[in-house]
């Protein structure tokens, strides 16, 4: 059985036929999902949807470009609805400078380590974000000791340098669709480096779908495409892989004794 430790089920891209893709998931395989909140706008429905589907969970956080909508009020509030039982993880958060008009590289900052916080005084793992801001990103996990909480680099595009690095603070390593792209061979080192028992995959869905159904809307089942590629990069059968990475997965969120395989 998978577990996607990423999607964004509540995207637009679903509003036609949500609840058929959600309930096709065991047939393709799947166990469990976890719902990753961009912003604010996301929390309640993020809980709704995880208490009409038992083998969903959710998380609460705000995307670096949606930071500008946080304040102290909403902090608070997402204290209170991380305390629910079906929340696993704060995030996603973290430092995106890939565009121009997202929030001040000081607003984001100021708002990862607020996040960082809210996961260390509520005992939940971390789905970190990061786009074009290694360095910044890197610092402040030292900065706020993160690590201890731990949780994942989530849609890895770093260096296998960098990977390491993130490991050995106390991270899961997440990767997604570019693992399977001819050309995503940074993916590809990353895959083959970490220590397995620190890989976790993910589909990010509706995007990044994988080869060869790359640029369609993605969803939790075409994860096998992902986990095929790692098992070959890494010369493990898949049916092996595959266990391994729902054991990985389950560890992330601390769900041992809940996501049954
Ligand atoms: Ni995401």
């Amino acid at each position: 059985m998978i577990f996607d430790t990423h999607a964004h089920y509540l995207d637009a891209r679903f509003d036609e036929d949500r609840q058929d893709v959600i309930s096709s998931l065991h047939d393709n395989n799947v166990a469990c999902a976890v719902e990753v909140s961009a912003g604010v706008d996301d929390f309640y429905d993020i809980i709704s949807l995880t208490e009409k589907y038992p083998f969903m969970y959710g998380t609460i956080g705000v995307h670096p470009s949606e930071v500008d909508k946080l304040n102290d009020e909403w902090l608070h509030k997402m204290e209170e609805l991380a305390a629910n039982d079906k929340i696993v993880a704060i995030g996603e958060i973290g430092l995106d400078y890939h565009f121009d008009d997202d929030p001040e590289p000081t607003v984001q900052k100021m708002w990862f380590k607020k996040q960082i916080e809210l996961a260390q005084k509520v005992n939940l793992p971390l789905i970190i974000h990061s786009r074009d801001s290694a360095k910044d990103t890197l610092d402040i996990l030292k900065e706020t000791d993160a690590g201890k909480t731990g949780g994942v680099i989530h849609c890895f595009s770093y260096s296998k340098e960098i990977a390491l690095e993130c490991v050995d603070m106390g991270f899961y390593i997440g990767l997604d669709g570019p693992v399977t792209f001819k050309n995503g061979k940074k993916a590809k080192e990353v895959a083959k480096t970490v220590p397995i028992e620190r890989l976790v995959v993910e589909t990010d869905s509706p995007y990044m779908a994988p080869d060869p159904i790359r640029g369609t809307r993605n969803f939790s089942g075409n994860l096998k495409y992902i986990i095929s590629e790692i098992a070959s990069l890494r010369d493990i059968p898949y049916d092996d892989m595959e266990k391994i990475l729902f054991d990985n997965a389950r560890a992330l969120y601390r769900l041992e004794d809940k996501c049954l395989n």
